[in-house]
């Protein structure tokens, strides 16, 4: 089986400032990222910037500044939201890069070659705001307006000399592939609607725009620019030095294992991209998954709704690893969930601060005051020992599984429960009592040691930095930690010393 895992999140428009659903789509990528690194592989994470279009030209010449500019600027903002956001991510891509312009004729021109692009007109609806043609039957008008019936959002008449793309051709083979490749699409729902949309048939696809020019030109026709979703969507293999498909990281990596992406822009990359593909003879990604949208009230956060949840305030206010969980914890992952600072404020009350910190400090302060902040030794299991530390070393083909299929929300409530099944362990178990009887004592603080570096391993891809906090009164750094040490039920050495432990997580007071 190959150790090497590839990852992506979508490109970023940077036609504004980052937002919650741009956070959103990175974080859970990193979890992902972040865990099989921890499994043993060889993970490449790649994140970037959607750098063409109408939509950024416009954005660029309402504030009177060079696209190019205009893109420096904000591109360095999601470039610095990464780090904010902790993020592992191995390469940050621009589609303005040389790297990315060679990569993408090239695709164009192998298209052209094997007779997949021809040269017409398009006359139709056209989303400034999506990028996205779309037909007269998914075009309604609402206030005098001509909107998109799927995304809502203002389309306009385009009329104009235009390549066209043989999509319609590639309709049976799609159909074809997604029956060999169940999984290719996720979750299932998405599936679906993917499938209903591509037995209603497919036409052939515009890829160029001719009147205006913010774009990477068609090689043999310089009065057209590529259409921005055939450039974007090359990103993913630009980044592997694609032309060279003989270079080492395009061997290693490609097909990708996830392309991570909202299910606004699930055709853009479930049809259009595995069609180019296929086109070029290239094989598609193994896997597109769709999450959901961050609801901010009722509504999904953009900038023309004015309803924008900035990451930046709630890192500022209540720390990353505390977005990171809640974003983890309460959102069902798939589906679209709504954020409020008084639900963040009672997870981190009550799932970081009274389940996982508690747990934490009530275990380490026993160990100072009973075993001189040593792991103990004379331990001797007993079935009730053995239920708590098997409940993780036994599921850990299940932990596999949720993070393969991308369940996180399964992975994410195994760990709450674990945390939950420790603290009432340590209750029950009232060590505090068996001062008399030493091994006993000294098996309970094992046991729940043992599950503190358990959990915190788990936790680790979700909230790093408090995640190797509690591991370092371990001696634990990331180098030393990976999911296959979860197995074992004594991997904490007898006699070494522990670390104190400072405060993991500050209760919010509600009345502040
Ligand atoms: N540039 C394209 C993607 C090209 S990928 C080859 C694009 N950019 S975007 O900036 O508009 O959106 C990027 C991602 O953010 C999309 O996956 C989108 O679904 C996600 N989100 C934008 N708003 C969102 C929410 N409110 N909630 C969750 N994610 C949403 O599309």
């Amino acid at each position: 089986m190959s150790k090497n895992f590839y990852i992506t999140t979508p490109i970023y428009y940077p036609s504004a400032k980052p937002h919650m659903g741009h956070a959103y789509s990175s974080i859970v990528s990193d979890v992902i990222a972040r865990f099989k690194r921890l499994d043993g592989y060889n993970v490449d994470f790649l994140t970037g910037t959607d750098e063409h279009g109408l939509k950024i030209q416009r954005a660029a010449e309402e504030k009177g500044i060079d696209a190019k500019k205009f893109c420096d600027e904000i591109s360095k903002t999601f470039r610095n939201l990464s780090k904010t956001l902790n993020l592992s991510n191995t390469d940050f891509i621009r589609t303005t890069e040389d790297r990315h312009i060679k990569s993408v004729q090239n695709l164009w021109k192998i298209l052209e070659q094997k007779d997949q692009i021809y040269l017409s007109k398009y006359s139709g609806w056209y989303s400034v705001s999506d990028e996205a043609f779309y037909n007269d039957d998914e075009v309604n008008e609402k206030n005098g307006i001509n909107v998109s019936t799927i995304s809502g959002s203002k389309v306009e008449w385009v009329e104009e000399e235009s390549y066209f793309f043989k999509l319609s051709k590639w309709q049976n083979k799609l159909l074809k592939f997604y029956e060999d490749n169940p999984k290719f699409i996720l979750p299932v729902t998405r599936r679906n609607e993917v499938l209903s949309f591509v037995k209603s048939g497919l036409k052939d696809l515009s890829v160029s725009r001719k009147s205006f020019s913010w774009g990477i030109k068609v090689p043999s026709n310089k009065d057209h620019v590529i259409y921005v979703w055939l450039d974007a969507l090359t990103n993913y293999i630009s980044a592997l030095n694609y032309p060279d498909t003989q270079d080492i990281k395009y061997k290693n990596f490609w097909p990708a294992d996830v392309h991570m992406i909202g299910k606004d822009i699930l055709r853009f990359h479930a049809v259009y991209w595995p069609a180019f593909l296929l086109a070029a003879d290239l094989p598609p990604p193994k896997r597109v998954y769709g999450h959901g949208w961050i609801l901010s009230g009722d509504e999904k956060m953009s900038k023309s709704k004015g309803n924008i949840l900035d990451p930046l305030e709630i890192v500022d206010k209540y720390g990353l690893d505390c977005l990171r969980f809640y974003l983890l914890k309460e959102v069902s992952f798939g589906n679209d969930g709504s954020i409020t600072q008084e639900k963040l404020e009672s997870c981190i009350n009550s799932d970081l601060a009274n389940n996982f910190g508690n747990l934490c400090q009530r275990v380490i302060s026993f160990n100072e005051k009973n075993c001189n902040l040593l792991v103990p030794e004379n331990v001797n299991f007993e079935k009730d020992d053995l239920n708590l530390l098997n409940k993780i070393s036994d599921n850990i083909a299940s932990i596999r599984s949720y993070i393969d299929n991308q369940e996180l929300s399964l992975y994410t409530n195994f760990i709450i429960d674990c945390m939950f099944q420790a603290n009432k362990y340590f209750n029950d178990q009232e060590p505090w009592k068996k001062r008399a009887d030493v091994v006993r004592l000294n098996t309970i603080v094992y046991v729940s040691l043992e599950i503190i570096r358990k959990v915190s391993i788990l936790l680790n891809p979700i909230i790093p930095d408090t995640s190797l906090k509690v591991l370092d009164i371990f001696n634990l750094k990331q180098k030393h930690i990976s999911i296959e040490s979860i197995k074992d039920n004594k991997c904490l050495v007898s006699n070494s010393k522990l670390k104190k432990i400072g405060i993991l997580f500050k209760k919010i007071d509600k009345n502040d």
